[in-house]
């Protein structure tokens, strides 16, 4: 709707793009993930080697402010997981970019996503990780639009995120506004 559309004069951030509006602010976002840290920490133990693993890029900064919460010791790697080129639709190819060096056998991994859309990305990638002899696996996303039931599902959910293409604070619309710190519509 052209006359929902808001051009924020934050800095230049937007580069002249307008976006439609703030979902999740800066503040909604930094509570919640504080939130998540304190319940990660309790779901696990020292002796539980965590290993958590970012996919990339959309988790970058979720993984960044989520791990200094997490009051464990812990290993960070990532995985590139690339399923949408440049558009705002899944192709359903999910190709690995880069695998993490990190063994994962007998390790608990938490998994951090930025985004759970059509389900596509994790529902082949769960498999493959599993393959590799966690002592267990579990999903960590900061959105998930509940369009689909993952088996398992995702242990944690930042936020039920409405269906609009959304965009900020790691997620990205043909790798705009990745840097900007809060969550909006576009
Ligand atoms: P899925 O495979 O459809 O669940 O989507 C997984 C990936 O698509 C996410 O990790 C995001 O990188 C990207 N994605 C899905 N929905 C959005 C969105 O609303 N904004 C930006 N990226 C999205
Ligand atoms: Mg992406």
């Amino acid at each position: 709707m052209e006359s929902m559309m808001v051009t924020f004069s934050d800095g230049g951030q937007l580069g002249g793009q307008t976006l439609k509006r703030v979902v999740f602010s800066e503040e909604d976002v930094q509570l919640r993930v504080r939130e998540l840290g304190a319940e990660i920490t309790a779901a696990y133990t020292a002796s539980d080697r965590l290993l958590v693993l970012g996919l990339l890029k959309g988790s970058f900064l979720f993984m960044a402010d989520l791990v200094r919460l997490i009051a464990l010791p812990l290993h960070v790697d990532f995985l590139v997981a690339a399923s949408y080129g440049t558009g705002k639709v899944s192709s359903g190819d999910v190709r690995l970019l880069y695998d993490p060096g990190a063994s994962l056998k007998g390790r608990a991994v938490l998994l951090v996503e930025d985004i759970i859309d059509s389900g596509n990305t994790l529902s082949r990638l769960i498999p493959r990780l599993e393959a590799r002899g966690p002592s267990s696996l579990e999903v960590c996303t900061l959105l998930h639009k509940r369009l689909t039931t993952l088996d398992p599902e995702a242990r944690w959910v930042g936020f039920d995120a409405p269906n609009e293409f959304l965009v900020g604070y790691g997620l990205d619309y043909a790798e705009d506004f990745r840097h900007l710190p809060y969550i909006a519509s576009l």
